[in-house]
């Protein structure tokens, strides 16, 4: 997979979607999604399979975190989605990401990539100190579990651009990194703390940016987005 922009779709129903989606229809290239638990739980399953129809590439975004068991079978249901990627919480533990990996892959051997939460951009180290318990520095912990990730066969992780360089260079180049928390230089932060430009998180090293509201919430999605694609790409 090349890297690319992925538009977080944080809408809450399908037809907030699809006005979104109109605005793209005389493009080119068909933006790659992200489809998140707001979305999803709104409109299920269907919803999925409406974008993949409309030829869109999906992130399937529902940060599963369970007994090992019950995320396995809920990750078997979620690849005969046919999506591309999927995700979990690496604080799952390394026995919960194999047991993902073997609900996700397919009688064929064939299945969606799998990547693991580490630290929500949205942790502070303060948060993650007080409200987890969790008593090392923040980079630590993203390394961690990204290589918990890396030892459990996942093919990559969730984290801050801020990261990315880290975290290939402790799981290696190939294993992706898909980074949230992406602000123009100009633009609001909003509720992310550890966030970047597109054009730093090129620099980076990150292979997908994740862009929700600074693309979804502009006056012009479509020169936001091509605004990520420049800067990115
Ligand atoms: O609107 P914004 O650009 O902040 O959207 C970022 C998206 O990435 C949201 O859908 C959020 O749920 C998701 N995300 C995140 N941090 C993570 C994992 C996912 O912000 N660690």
């Amino acid at each position: 997979m090349s890297k690319d922009v992925i538009i977080a779709c944080d809408f809450s129903s399908k037809a907030e979607l699809l006005t979104f989606l109109d605005k793209f229809n005389g493009e080119s290239a068909k933006p790659f999604l992200k489809v998140g638990m707001e979305l999803f739980y709104a409109e299920g399953p269907e919803i999925v399979r409406e974008i993949k129809r409309r030829g869109h590439r999906i992130f399937l975004d529902l940060k599963l975190h369970d007994i090992p068991n019950t995320v396995k079978k809920a990750m078997a249901v979620l690849s005969a989605l046919d999506v591309d990627i999927v995700n979990l919480h690496a604080a799952g533990t390394i026995s919960m990401m194999e047991a993902a990996l073997e609900g996700l892959t397919r009688p064929d051997g064939t299945r969606p990539l799998l990547i693991a939460v580490t630290q929500l951009t949205s942790t502070s180290e303060e948060r993650m100190k007080n409200d987890l318990l969790i008593d090392h520095a923040l980079d630590e912990v993203v390394l961690h579990y990204a290589a918990n990730a890396k030892t459990a066969g996942l093919d990559g992780v969730v984290c801050s651009p801020l990261e990315a360089g880290k975290v290939k260079g402790v799981c290696g180049d190939t294993f992706l990194t898909v980074t949230p928390g992406v602000r123009f230089a100009d633009g609001n932060v909003g509720d992310q703390v550890r966030v970047t430009t597109p054009a730093k998180a090129k620099e980076l090293g990150s292979d997908y940016i994740v862009v929700g509201r600074p693309i979804t919430e502009a006056a012009d999605p479509v020169a936001a987005y091509k605004r990520c694609i420049a800067e990115f790409l």
